[in-house]
C-alpha cells in the first residue's frame, strides 16, 4: 500500500492535543473522531498533518502548495460556524485539484437541505414524508389542512439539533410555536413532515460509482413512554444517560419482515445516486408496521468515530477500523481520477 501524506481538515477546536492518548482521558470524548482518524491513518503507516480550520481558507492553500499532501481527509462539518459552507470548502479541494475523502460538493448542497432533497427524491417515486416549508423572515400565512402530527425540524441542520419531544405537535398552535422557535432560536427555515411512525434504521454506504450498503444499523427504543413519540431527539443523539434512562439503544438490525433488506439495500442505493452522492454515507429511514420503508433524510459525511454507526457497520461487514479509514481515503483518490476504486 502506498504511502500518503494526508492533511486532516478539522474544526479548529478539535484538533487532538499532542498528549491525548489514554481512552479513558476525559478529554476524548471531546476529540474522539478526530483522534480515531488521526490514529488509524498513522497505524497505516501514512504522514500526517491537521489542519484546524475557523474561517481561513488560505491555510489550506499554502499547506497544498508547501506540502503536496497527496490528499485532504475532510472532517470538516461547517466553515466559520455555518454549517452549509462546508460545500464551499470541498468546491475548494476540487478547484485545486486535490483528491478528499468523502462527499463532493454537489451531493452535500443537494443532501443537506431536506426540503430540496425530498423533492428529488419524491419526484423519483421515493417514498418521503410529504412536507410544508417555513422560510424564516416571512410570515406564517393560513394553513391549508395539515395533516397531523407533524415532526417540525430546522431545514439544514443535522445532527438533531432543534429536535425535541416539542418537534411533535399534533395541532395549529403547537406547529406555529415550534416554527417560530426554528425561526428564531435556530435561525433556519422550519420543514413540517407528516411524522411516519416506525423502526428506524440507519444503512450506511461506501462508495462513488459500485456502491455497498453495510449491515443496517436500528435505534431502539426497548422502553418507551407510553404515548410519546418515538424520535433521535438531540438528547437521544449526545446524551448517553438519558439513552440508559429510556431504554434507547444503538443496534445492528435483527431480523426484518419477507425480504426487507434486500428492498432496503436496493433503495438505499438508489437514494444515494439520486442525490449525487459519493465516498460514504448514511441514509436514515423508517419501517412501518404494514411494511413500508420511508426515507427520512440521507447523510452525506456521517460521524466514523470508531464507535459510531459507520465504523461499527463496516466491521461487521470485515472491515475493521484502520482498512475502513483506508477505504475512504481510496474511494477519494478514485473519485479524483474519475475512476472506480482499485
Ligand atoms: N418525518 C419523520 N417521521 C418520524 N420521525 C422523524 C421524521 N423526521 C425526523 N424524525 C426523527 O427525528 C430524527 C432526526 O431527524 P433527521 O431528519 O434525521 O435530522 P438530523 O439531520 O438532525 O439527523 C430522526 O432520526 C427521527 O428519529
Ligand atoms: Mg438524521
Amino acid at each position: 500500500m502506498k504511502k500518503l501524506r494526508v492533511m486532516m481538515l478539522v474544526h479548529w477546536s478539535l484538533v487532538p492535543p499532542e498528549d491525548l492518548r489514554d481512552p479513558k482521558d476525559p478529554r476524548m470524548e471531546k476529540y474522539h473522531t478526530e483522534y480515531d482518524v488521526k490514529t488509524a491513518l498513522e497505524t497505516l503507516g501514512h504522514e500526517v498533518r491537521i489542519l484546524g480550520i475557523h474561517d481561513d481558507i488560505a491555510s489550506i492553500r499554502k499547506t497544498v502548495e508547501e506540502w503536496q499532501p497527496h490528499i485532504a481527509f475532510n472532517l470538516l462539518e461547517d466553515f466559520a460556524g455555518v454549517s452549509a459552507f462546508d460545500y464551499y470548502v470541498v468546491s475548494f479541494l476540487e478547484m485545486m485539484r486535490l483528491p478528499y475523502t468523502g462527499c463532493n460538493p454537489r451531493g452535500l448542497l443537494l443532501a443537506r437541505d431536506k426540503a430540496l432533497s425530498k423533492k428529488i427524491l419524491g419526484y423519483h417515486r421515493v417514498n418521503v414524508p410529504d412536507f410544508m416549508v417555513f422560510a424564516r423572515g416571512r410570515k406564517i400565512g393560513r394553513l391549508r389542512r395539515p395533516k397531523f402530527p407533524l415532526i417540525v425540524k430546522a431545514r439544514m441542520e443535522e445532527g438533531s439539533v432543534g429536535i425535541a419531544q416539542s418537534s411533535y405537535v399534533e395541532n395549529e398552535p403547537q406547529l406555529r410555536e415550534r416554527v417560530a422557535f426554528i425561526h428564531e432560536k435556530i435561525k433556519d427555515d422550519a420543514i413540517a413532515e407528516q411524522y411516519i411512525e416506525g423502526r428506524e434504521l440507519y444503512a450506511t454506504i461506501l462508495g462513488n460509482i459500485k456502491l455497498e450498503v453495510l449491515p443496517l444499523r436500528e435505534l431502539a427504543f426497548n422502553k418507551p413512554e407510553a404515548g410519546a413519540p418515538r424520535m433521535a431527539t438531540y438528547k437521544v443523539k449526545w446524551d448517553e444517560k438519558y439513552r440508559e434512562r429510556w431504554g434507547v439503544e444503538y443496534q445492528f438490525v435483527r431480523a426484518l419482515p419477507n425480504g426487507g433488506a434486500e428492498r432496503i439495500e436496493r433503495l438505499c442505493k438508489r437514494v444515494y445516486r439520486l442525490l449525487d452522492m459519493s465516498g460514504y454515507g448514511r441514509i436514515d429511514l423508517r419501517l412501518t408496521a404494514a411494511g413500508a420503508i420511508y426515507v427520512l433524510e440521507a447523510n452525506p459525511n456521517p460521524g466514523i468515530a470508531r464507535d459510531e454507526d459507520c465504523a461499527l457497520s463496516a466491521a461487521k461487514a470485515g472491515l475493521d477500523y484502520a482498512n475502513f479509514i483506508q477505504r475512504l481515503l481510496n474511494l477519494g483518490l478514485a473519485a479524483h481520477q474519475g475512476q472506480e476504486e482499485s
